[in-house]
C-alpha cells in the first residue's frame, strides 16, 4: 500500500499550515496532528520531494483555465487523431485506465497487456483517470517524469489519451492531499507538446464523432471538491469561483449535448465499495466541510445522476462495474483505478455491483454503437503481461435523451 493513501485530513488548514502545526522529528518527518486515527507519515523522500516541488510553485502562475469542447487537436505535431468512425465491429471501442502513473513494472505489465487488447479490439481512444504522475505531479511542463510514467508505458498505444486529473496531480508538499490544485496546469501545458496526452483544459468535453456525435466525454476536476486540505489559493476553494464555473459549465454542457450516450469521467468516484468509500464520506473522515466529498457528492446528485450514462472514476485501485440504481437516476458507476496499483483484496462497501475485484491490476475498455454500451473489466497478470477479460455489462437505453430529440 502506498503510505500517503490514507492522509488524515486537516479541515480549514492549508498544506503549509498543516505541516508546520507538527515539529519535525529527527528524521525530518513532520509529527501529523491527530484525527483519532493513527496518521500515516509522510517519509523522508516524499518531503524533501515536495519542498522541492513547493520551491518551483513560487514561479507558477494559478490562472483559471477556459473550459474546451472541441475535439481536434490544432498545433500539435502527429498528434494521434480522434477515431471519426466506428471500426470494423461497428463500434467505437475506448481504453480506461486509472492511478497509472507510478513507472513501476505494474504500469508497464499493465500496459502491455492493454497494448495487445487494443490491436485486437481496435481501440481508437484512452481514457487516463487521474493520478497521472506520483507522487505530487509533474515540477514542470517537460518533467521527465512524462516520459518515465506515461509516454514510454504507453508506447505502441497510439491513440489520443483523454486525461484527468487526480489528487496526486495536484499535490504540493503532502503527496496525494490535493493541496496545490495549480500544479494541474502543468499537465495541462504538457497536452501542447505530446502526441498521445490530451487535456485542452482542466475540465473538457470531447464528442465522437465530432460532427454528428453518438457518445461524449465530459472530463472533470474533482481535485478541489475532495481535498484533504483547504485550498492556499481561493480560487480553487471548493466554494471558489473555478468550482463554480466548472459546475455550470458541466451542467450546460451536459443539457446541450446531442450525443447518444454520455460518459462522465473524473479521478473521484460517486459510489464505490473500495476503501476510500463513496462521494460525501470518503475515508470515514467527517471533519470540516469538504474533506468528505460532500460537495461533489452534491454535484454528482444534482448535475451527473440520472443526465449522465456512466461516470468512469480511479482513485480507489480497484476494479468496479456497480449497478445503476434508483438513487442514481439509472447512471452507472464504474471504478477503474488498478493499473499500477492494487487494494487490500476486500470490498468495504455494499453498492449494488454487477462485478467487483479489489486484489487484481487490470484495465477496461468502454464499447460504444448505437444501439448498446458495453464495459469490459479486465484483470492482469503482472508476471505474464496477460489480460484476462473477467466480466462485460451492457445497457441498451440510454438514462437521458440528447438534446433537440422528440420526447
Ligand atoms: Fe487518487
Amino acid at each position: 500500500m502506498c503510505e500517503d493513501e490514507l492522509i488524515p485530513p486537516q479541515a480549514d488548514m492549508t498544506e503549509q499550515e498543516w505541516l508546520r502545526t507538527g515539529s519535525a522529528t529527527a528524521t525530518g518527518e513532520p509529527s501529523m496532528p491527530t484525527t483519532g486515527r493513527t496518521p500515516s507519515f509522510v517519509n523522508r523522500r516524499t518531503l524533501l520531494g515536495g519542498a522541492m516541488a513547493g520551491a518551483a510553485l513560487a514561479v507558477l502562475p494559478s490562472p483559471g483555465q477556459p473550459s474546451a469542447s472541441a475535439a481536434p487537436r490544432p498545433g500539435v505535431p502527429g498528434a494521434f487523431p480522434f477515431p471519426e468512425h466506428p471500426n470494423g465491429k461497428g463500434e467505437f471501442a475506448i481504453l480506461v485506465t486509472g492511478d497509472a502513473g507510478t513507472g513501476d513494472e505494474a504500469q508497464y505489465a499493465v500496459a502491455a497487456a492493454a497494448r495487445d487488447v487494443c490491436r485486437a479490439e481496435r481501440v481508437g481512444l484512452a481514457v487516463g483517470l487521474g493520478d497521472n504522475i506520483y507522487e505530487n505531479g509533474p515540477e514542470s511542463a517537460d518533467d521527465s517524469e512524462f516520459q518515465d510514467k506515461f509516454e514510454k508505458p504507453n508506447s505502441g498505444i497510439d491513440v489520443p489519451w483523454l486525461m484527468v486529473l487526480g489528487n496526486h496531480d495536484c499535490s504540493g508538499l503532502i503527496p496525494g492531499s490535493g493541496g496545490d490544485p495549480s500544479r494541474g496546469d502543468r499537465e495541462v501545458a504538457y497536452a501542447a507538446t505530446s502526441r498521445r496526452w490530451y487535456m485542452p483544459s482542466r475540465y473538457y468535453s470531447v464528442p465522437l464523432p465530432a460532427a454528428d456525435p453518438l457518445v461524449e466525454f465530459f472530463a472533470i476536476d474533482t481535485i478541489p471538491w475532495s481535498s484533504y486540505v483547504a485550498q492556499l489559493d481561493p480560487h480553487y476553494r471548493w466554494d471558489g469561483p473555478y468550482m463554480r464555473e466548472q459546475r455550470s459549465w458541466l451542467d450546460g454542457a451536459l443539457r446541450a449535448s446531442r450525443a447518444r450516450w454520455k460518459v462522465v469521467i473524473g479521478h473521484h468516484p460517486y459510489l464505490n465499495n473500495g476503501k476510500h468509500g463513496s462521494a460525501g464520506s470518503y475515508d470515514g473522515f467527517e471533519i470540516g466541510n469538504y474533506t468528505s466529498g460532500v460537495h461533489l457528492k452534491d454535484m454528482y446528485d444534482n448535475v451527473v445522476a440520472g443526465r449522465a450514462d456512466l461516470i468512469l472514476s480511479g482513485h480507489d485501485h480497484t476494479l468496479q462495474i456497480l449497478e445503476p440504481t434508483a438513487r442514481t437516476g439509472g447512471t452507472r458507476q464504474v471504478v477503474c483505478g488498478a493499473s499500477a496499483k492494487t487494494e487490500d483484496g476486500k470490498a468495504h462497501f455494499t453498492n449494488p455491483a454487477a462485478w467487483q475485484n479489489f486484489s487484481d491490476h487490470g484495465f477496461m475498455l468502454l464499447k460504444v454503437s448505437g444501439a448498446r454500451l458495453t464495459i469490459e473489466a479486465y484483470t492482469v497478470d503482472v508476471a505474464t503481461r496477460k489480460a484476462t477479460l473477467a466480466h462485460r455489462a451492457r445497457q441498451t437505453r440510454p438514462v437521458a435523451a440528447p438534446a433537440g430529440a422528440h420526447a
